[in-house]
């Protein structure tokens, strides 16, 4: 495969910040035009391109099944006037007109014919490395005892992530490649150097970008299959199709379609993962107590399918080392209160970074609080990127947990976790990697990793909310005491003493989020139909593409520029406050959080209490991303003008 992604594009040389005024208008009278200024804007530009003012052609978009799907709303993501205005049309940074609502794809007077090939509304020059374009396939096989004949919903609830329709079936070489055959082999992202590149150059420097060192990769595929093969080895990639599978992406908010940013903070729901729920309380609704009745065999059935299918998912050696919590956040509050208050004492240390989560701050303080242990903290430079060399002094025989994100949710970095792990292993210290921001974005390998606990959240990998994931190596596991106790987690109980579960029961007091794990097994099989590589690689084209778009507007100054990041964007706006930014984009239909982002630390590092975050996921345009910016434009200009 070649891989052209944005080594062809023009790197655009961010503007200086103009001053802020305070004179200047508030966000909600920066003269956004309203819609039929916009639609007139639109008309004007189509008709100034070659071809202008008649239909595009559009692929046959899905193999999903329409008839069962909500028809979105949104308009095509093929605005043509996006898709130009990166290349040749507008001044990159300049408004883009939006698209008419209620255009249907195929029939949307505002685009022209010259974008055949170009559906995913990217300049022609990124369109040439997506080329992903193919219907999604769409399984049909129902839990085994579902009746015969009683095909309740399209979906496929139960079929492992290679269930591929027939008219779709990949031979089994390709179909290998969705399942966990990974191994321990480091490899970068086809384009990464290019992401390096546009980062680079925004941020002051022109030399090229050094090779990414071996043994430090974050990606891990099967090594035997050479990098010219992905494109073929995956299901095709079809961003039209994948949106269709997302109900909510056909809702309007404030009269316009909306556009969803705000992904790090959550992600939404595909319909597979929908219907799945509904099944389970349909037809399989029961406590997980197997041996009492056919539908308790069900939910337990459903519920350890589902622990398989992280399991494999996150490369894990067994189910058993797989526990079910409510998030992220109670996962290291697990580790923390079980294996902490086992293992790390007065005077030992605890190794975090500056790029973390108030989840993976607040709970090892509180270990060091009780303990008299203390926290060492890893630096990380103006890019946002953890500095090794610092870590490595931190790290010494007192060092007995080193915990660190895969990706930051504040900023975007992508860390070498499996760097970071292995020296902390030589330190003799054991390690926790939170993926609550990585497992949606890329394949993660937690063996590969040789991360001793990795947690994420469900909620932010398409699964419903109060369903997260603590992995642990099984020997850990074993050795640490149960945090909560209770029904489910026990063996034997009496007055005198209790005996526990082996793991992970043992760490599943109660009864647990059954059928948000079931929803989360569901989201898995999705994510794996799609293919987690097909997926890494679009959003990181698109998130080039977001950077190129947004750091040339004047004023914007992007926060967070490390050379390996993921889905992240985060930014501020010389003369407004992130949460004016964030309200004018709502006006708009778009979704951002502003705010802290629950990484005060991280910001501060940067002199900022708050930063606007644009959040990205596979299911994002660029053609959305066109709208964000415009929007962006058009308050820099309002405060231009004030300035004037
Ligand atoms: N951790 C979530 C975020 O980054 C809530 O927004």
């Amino acid at each position: 495969m070649t891989w052209r992604s944005t080594s062809t594009m023009p790197i655009p040389t961010p503007t200086a910040n103009p001053p802020a005024s305070a004179s200047a208008p508030p966000a909600s009278a920066a003269g956004l035009p309203d819609e039929a200024t916009l639609g007139q804007l639109a008309s004007e530009f189509f008709r100034a391109l070659p071809g202008g003012g008649t239909s595009p052609a559009f692929s046959a978009a899905s193999a999903s099944p329409a008839s069962q799907t909500p028809p979105s709303s949104l308009p095509d993501p093929t605005p043509a006037a996006s898709a130009d205005a990166g290349v040749s049309g507008l001044t990159l940074g300049e408004p883009v007109p939006r698209i008419q609502p209620g255009a249907a794809p195929g029939t949307a007077s505002a685009a022209p014919t010259t974008l055949v090939a170009n559906e995913l509304g990217v300049p022609e020059a990124y369109a040439a490395a997506l080329p992903f374009i193919a219907p999604l396939s769409s399984p049909t096989s129902l839990p085994p005892h579902a009746p015969a004949g009683a095909v309740s919903s399209p979906y496929y609830f139960l079929g492992e992530a290679t269930a591929l329709s027939s008219g779709h079936a990949a031979p089994a070489a390709e179909r290998r490649a969705t399942e966990n055959h990974v191994v321990a082999h480091p490899f970068e992202l086809p384009g990464d150097s290019a992401l390096r590149r546009v980062l680079g150059e925004l941020a002051g420097e022109r030399t090229a970008p050094t090779a990414h060192p071996a043994g430090t990769g974050y990606y891990f595929v099967e090594p035997a299959i050479p990098a010219a093969a992905a494109a073929t080895r995956f299901p095709a990639f079809d961003v039209n199709a994948v949106r269709r599978d997302f109900p909510i992406l056909a809702e309007r908010v404030n009269g316009k379609p909306l556009i969803w940013f705000d992904n790090a903070a959550t992600t939404h729901k595909p319909q597979a993962v929908i219907d799945r729920l509904a099944y389970f309380y349909t037809h399989e609704n029961s406590n997980i107590h197997r041996a009492a009745h056919e539908l308790a065999a069900r939910a337990t059935d459903a519920y350890e399918g589902a622990r398989s299918k992280v399991a494999r998912f996150i490369g894990a050696a067994s189910p058993d080392e797989v526990i079910f919590v409510r998030g992220a956040t109670e996962a290291i509050n697990l580790v923390a209160k079980t294996w902490g208050r086992q293992n790390i004492g007065e005077g030992d240390e605890i190794i975090v970074s500056l790029l973390e989560h108030h989840a993976n701050i607040v709970p090892w303080q509180q270990l060091a609080a009780e303990t008299g242990a203390r926290i060492r903290v890893i630096p990380v430079d103006d890019k946002g990127q953890l500095l090794l060399g610092e870590y490595q002094r931190l790290l010494n025989d007192r060092t007995k947990l080193v915990a660190v994100t895969q990706v930051s949710n504040a900023l975007g970095t992508v860390t070498p976790v499996a760097e970071i792990v292995e020296l902390a292993h030589r330190a003799g210290a054991k390690a926790l990697v939170d993926g609550a921001q990585s497992v949606s974005h890329m394949r993660v390998n937690v063996q590969a990793i040789d991360a001793d606990f990795f947690v994420f959240s469900g909620h932010k990998v398409f699964a419903p909310t109060g369903i997260g994931v603590v992995y642990g190596k099984r020997d850990i596991l074993e050795a640490t005491p149960p945090w909560q106790g209770g029904g489910n987690m026990i063996a034997d109980v009496t007055f005198e003493r209790t005996l526990y579960q082996g793991v992970p029961n043992k760490f599943e007091a109660g009864t647990g989020n059954i059928a948000d794990a079931v929803g989360l097994g569901a989201a898995i099989d999705y994510v794996e139909r799609v293919g987690i590589e097909n997926i890494a690689r679009y959003e990181h084209d698109l998130l080039a593409y977001a950077t190129q778009r947004l750091a040339p507007i004047p004023g914007v100054r992007l926060v967070g520029t490390a050379e390996h990041k993921a889905s992240v964007l985060s930014f501020v706006l010389a003369g407004y406050r992130p949460e004016e930014v964030g309200r004018a984009l709502n006006e708009e239909g778009v979704a951002v959080r502003s705010g802290h982002h629950c990484a005060q630390p991280i910001l501060r590092r940067f002199g900022l209490e708050a930063t606007v975050r644009p959040s990205l996921a596979f299911y994002n345009t660029c053609a959305e991303v066109d709208v964000l910016a415009s929007v962006v434009q058009r308050l820099a200009r309002g405060k231009g003008r004030a300035v004037v």
